[in-house]
């Protein structure tokens, strides 16, 4: 399977969403990879449902949306009705994570549970095959353009190790300073997909910069 990119959109040019919703569009991404930061959870407030709202009426990918946010299970019908494709939630912020998982199921979306760095992947052993993705934090959740946190990629060995021993169909998804030095290190350590912010929109041709995370194996 080729590598699967879902460029965040916490790093395009807000003044001029859709050209950039456009290039997203006509490139080969897989999916669009949407923050909502709450000021709570994470020390920073991005956006929520409106322009999300806005954004799933001109982009033609699947959308994965990523919840930094206390109480993400009081939003799953939201998000649903907007067409999310993934609704990915913290195990930090869920209390009975099983219960949101089959609620976001029950809603008709794919189920991706998110791992802050210092969580162990050990706490997902009994939950794994249940969910549709894990996403690895390889940087504290908040900002784009952060430092990559290495420990991250001992941490893709463990869940790859777990996913296989459980029998889950789990994918891997990591997100938070992925660019040319650190993207091919991750794909060979196991990663399914790469989420990146600043690499792709501020880079020069970001077509040829998403191909190009594209084509690592
Ligand atoms: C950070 C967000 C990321 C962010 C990644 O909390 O979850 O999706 O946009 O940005 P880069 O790729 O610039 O590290
Ligand atoms: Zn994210």
């Amino acid at each position: 399977m080729k590598t699967m990119v879902s460029p965040s959109l916490l790093s395009a040019n807000f003044i001029d969403l859709k050209s950039d919703i456009e290039m997203i569009n006509k490139s080969e991404a897989d999916w669009l990879h949407l923050d909502v930061m709450d000021g709570v959870f994470v020390p920073n407030i991005s956006f929520g449902f409106p322009v999300i709202e806005a954004v799933s009426k001109v982009c033609t990918k699947p959308l994965d949306v990523h919840f930094m946010i206390q109480h993400p299970e009081n939003y799953i019908e939201q998000t649903a009705k907007l067409g999310a494709m993934m609704m990915n939630v913290h195990y930090e912020t869920c209390t009975h994570l099983h219960r949101t998982i089959q609620q976001i199921h029950a809603a008709g979306m794919k189920a991706g549970v998110t791992l802050n760095p210092s969580t162990p992947v050990c706490v997902l052993e009994d939950i794994i095959c249940d969910v549709d993705m894990v996403l690895l934090m390889s940087v504290n959740p908040g900002f784009g353009g952060q430092k990559f946190i290495e420990n991250t990629i001992k941490k893709i060995g463990r869940l790859r190790q777990l996913i296989k021993e459980s029998g889950s169909q789990a994918l891997i998804e990591v997100d938070g300073g992925v660019q040319a030095e650190t993207a091919p290190r991750l794909v060979k350590a196991g990663v399914d997909v790469l989420v990146s912010g600043s690499y792709v929109f501020k880079s020069t041709d970001p077509y040829a910069t998403i191909h190009a995370l594209k084509e690592l194996h």
